[in-house]
């Protein structure tokens, strides 16, 4: 009989983005990336091995989930317990934030998932193991391991993943900023994240050039944030998001992953900006507008924000906690 095991653990938002696979199979990055971990967006997953069960279960937000998702929680569950010969389990996964409002779970779903598992399993893993393993999940969730701020490495080898695991720069008591999400759709995207990566390094030219400068703009990012430079930090942020972005516009069919609202918030940010009022965006795979601020701006740039036609809500967050078991017998 085996205990059920509840973790939890928290999205992030790539301030220095992770675009590109060395390796699909291994899922290698093919450049490392810097993140923050966010209080507010929360992901709980309990997990219980059953030997009666003959597939794994997996419920969402109090929803009986099969087919793809499903199938990756069953690979990554292989992975973890290192056999595909082993009990299967019930996976049981709640969303603090409402599901389908196009945000992503799949960091702090695999990282969840990847706490829960080590200790179903009694695996005793290292944080840096931790961080390879949810990294199998999903290349973000390697850096939700962690609280704060934290970047994932990228290593050289195409067939090990020694040195592909994210490491913690600062915790989340390390400075106290703010990341306001402005919600412009709740539709589930066209290209997820896996295919884009994969399009892009096939068909843009610029791929290179994006890899090979990724180094420069880690070791900028380091040192901002060492020094708490938000004006150096904003300004890398945006670069890293609008190269990305960039990037994925020069593939082959092109990728977009902005709407209309997507725009028009980044330009009503750029306008408060010459107002004086420190903002800077960041967007991933999809068209929400993430905007990074201090505390003390966050009331007024959430108010201009939500007058932007087709911004739906704000969602406000702040350097959150790495992720944790919160309950086993
Ligand atoms: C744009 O971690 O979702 O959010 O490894 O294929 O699961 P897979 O990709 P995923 O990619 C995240 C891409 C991004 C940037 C980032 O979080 O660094």
């Amino acid at each position: 009989n085996y205990n059920p095991v509840t973790a939890q653990a928290h999205a992030n938002i790539a301030l220095i983005k992770y675009w590109g696979k060395r390796s699909v199979d291994l899922n290698l990055p093919a450049v490392g990336s810097i993140s923050l971990t966010l209080d507010a967006l929360k992901t709980t997953t309990t997990l219980q091995f059953d030997e009666n069960l003959n597939e794994d279960e997996l419920q969402l937000d109090y929803r009986k989930v099969t087919g793809k998702p499903l199938d990756r929680v069953t690979e990554f569950l292989d992975i973890a317990a290192e056999t595909s010969n082993r009990p299967r389990a019930k996976i049981v996964t709640k969303n603090s934030f409402p599901t389908g409002a196009g945000l992503a779970s799949s960091a702090s779903g695999f990282a969840a998932l990847a706490v829960a598992a080590d200790k179903a399993l009694n695996l005793n893993h290292s944080k840096e193991e931790l961080s390879r393993l949810a990294r199998k999940g999903s290349g973000s969730a390697a850096r939700s391991i962690y609280g704060g701020f934290a970047e994932m490495k990228c290593g050289s080898s195409f067939d090990d993943d020694k040195d592909d695991y994210a490491i913690p720069l600062h915790d989340e008591s390390h400075w106290d900023l703010r990341l306001l999400i402005a919600v412009t759709s709740t539709d589930k995207k066209d290209v997820g994240s896996t295919e884009g990566m994969v399009r892009t390094a096939k068909t843009s030219s610029f791929y290179q050039g994006w890899v090979e400068n990724q180094q420069a703009d880690l070791e900028e990012m380091r040192s901002a944030l060492h020094a708490k430079n938000f004006e150096k930090v904003g300004e890398l942020t945006e670069h890293s998001c609008f190269k990305m972005h960039g990037l994925a516009m020069s593939g082959r069919p092109p990728l977009l992953y902005w709407n209309a609202a997507t725009t028009e918030t980044i330009h009503t940010v750029w306008n408060l900006r010459k107002k004086g009022i420190a903002a800077f965006v960041t967007i991933d795979a999809g068209p929400q507008v993430k905007i990074l601020c201090q505390p003390d701006r966050a009331e007024l740039i959430k108010q201009a924000v939500l007058s932007v036609n087709g911004v739906k809500n704000i969602i406000e967050t702040k350097p959150g906690p790495e992720a944790s078991i919160v309950q086993s017998e």
